[in-house]
């Protein structure tokens, strides 16, 4: 008698592992919370900043297009400098001054008036390209299709 109630404990007390390893509540929440990550391994804070910057980059394209007044710089764009770096990559000695620059650029995008807007925006671009050449350029040749023509 008291065997079988032990064997009936132990085969609950199986039974709720076993449930539980099919049915990792952590797992569930943390996979529907990062849907959006591109990568699979988790990107760094630099890499999703990046693909802030690069939205960023497009919705002005498609704004000088229809006329439209840029967008504000966006201050979390000063994180460039900070953004922790993918594992196993490093930033140059360089690093810094192509930050400053990238900086200054989208400040003098989105505060140019409509003469100097395409001039701004391509040389917005071309400090995305600048630090590109050195760090991580895989991107570039999708950076060099967000050149505008001058006319
Ligand atoms: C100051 C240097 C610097 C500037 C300026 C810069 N990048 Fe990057 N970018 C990097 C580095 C470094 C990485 C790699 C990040 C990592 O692996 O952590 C990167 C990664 C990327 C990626 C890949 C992100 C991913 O999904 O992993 C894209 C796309 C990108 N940059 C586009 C741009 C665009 C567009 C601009 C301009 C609007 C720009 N970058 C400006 C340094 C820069």
């Amino acid at each position: 008698m008291k065997t079988k109630i032990i064997l009936v404990g132990l085969i609950l007390f199986i039974g709720v592992l076993v449930f539980q390893t099919i049915h990792p509540e952590s797992a569930i929440t943390s996979a529907l919370a990062d849907t959006t990550d591109v990568n699979p391994n988790g990107s760094s804070e630099l890499s999703k900043l990046m693909r802030d910057m690069q939205k960023y980059t497009t919705d002005a394209k498609a704004d000088i297009k229809v006329g439209k007044a840029p967008a504000a710089y966006p201050v979390g764009f000063d994180k460039v400098h900070t953004a922790k770096i993918s594992d196993g990559v490093s930033k140059s000695e360089y690093y810094k001054q192509f930050a400053d620059l990238y900086v200054m650029a989208v400040k003098n995008y989105a505060t140019s008036t409509p003469e100097t807007r395409v001039e701004t925006y391509n040389n917005m671009v071309s400090s995305c390209l600048a630090c590109h050449s050195q760090h991580c350029p895989g991107p570039v040749p999708v950076i060099k299709k967000m050149m505008l023509e001058v006319k």
